[in-house]
């Protein structure tokens, strides 16, 4: 059986889409026929000049740009459809030398900054008794890690927030899930895991995927096929490469 998935005249905002997972996503989701808006504190230059992606500087741990933003699209565009909470970081720094600022930090992009987002996005959803939202946890949130604690936790945090959002929200078949993505090379990636650490031991047991590998997924929990809420969906390992 082939996938099509057929977005056309949706709009998703994919925050933390100017790399990795949410670029792929941004990408297919356009080539689907919908459009894009990317939500970064960075821009991409590879996603500049694509059809259907359009990107805004933003930082989503900022409450006041996130409405802001959220409100020129919906001027731009008249409708919401779904809202993709990727954007991410993760301080590397044991729990006794971990900085307050590395801290907040972490909590204020991963945790706070999905619920910025969704505060701004879901009146919209709501109005039209519809959309999705999708939200990325972390195998770390239930193994932790050495010197991954505000993101680990954060990452955990995010698992019953979006059961409870499921929850409030499913009257409106507004769908909110919850995505394990599995391990993928991307620029967080690279950056969490310098060779000659887990890295190795990810390609040599449970592989290490790329972020087109991500997409399938992410589009099907997007889709009307999903009829799944409240739920969780776990890549486990990665084909080897070719
Ligand atoms: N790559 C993996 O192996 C993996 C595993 C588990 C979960 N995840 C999760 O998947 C999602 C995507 O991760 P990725 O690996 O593609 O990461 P990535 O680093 O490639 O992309 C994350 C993006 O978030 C952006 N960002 C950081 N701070 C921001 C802020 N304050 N406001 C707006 N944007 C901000 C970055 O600029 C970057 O473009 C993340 O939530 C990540 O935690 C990834």
């Amino acid at each position: 059986m082939k996938s099509t998935f057929d977005a056309t005249g949706e709009v998703a905002v994919i925050t933390g889409g100017a790399n990795g997972i949410g670029a792929a996503l941004a990408r297919a989701y356009a080539a689907a026929g919908g459009t894009a808006v990317v939500l970064d504190v960075v821009r991409s230059a590879e996603l500049d000049g694509i059809d259907r992606v359009e990107q805004h500087q933003v930082d989503v741990s900022d409450r006041d740009a996130v409405h802001t933003v959220i409100a020129d699209v919906v001027a731009t565009h008249g409708r919401i459809d779904a809202l993709v909470a990727g954007a991410a970081v993760q301080p590397r720094a044991t729990v006794v030398d971990l900085a307050q600022a590395d801290w907040r930090h972490a909590i204020g992009v991963n945790l706070d900054g999905v619920l910025w987002c969704c505060q701004a996005v879901l009146p919209h959803l709501i109005e039209r008794r519809s959309g999705a939202i999708l939200v990325f946890a972390s195998g770390l949130a239930h193994a932790g890690r050495a010197e991954a604690s505000a993101y680990a936790a954060s990452k955990g945090a995010l698992i019953p927030f979006a059961k409870s959002l499921a929850a409030e929200v499913a009257q409106y078949r507004i769908r909110v899930n919850t995505v394990f993505p599995g391990v993928i090379d991307t620029p967080q990636f690279q950056a969490a895991n310098p060779p000659g650490g887990e890295r190795e031991h990810w390609a040599a047991t449970i592989g290490i995927g790329v972020p087109e590998d991500v997409v399938g997924p992410l589009l099907f929990l997007l889709s009307d096929a999903a009829t799944m809420t409240g739920s969780t969906l776990t890549r486990d390992r990665a084909f080897a490469k070719e």
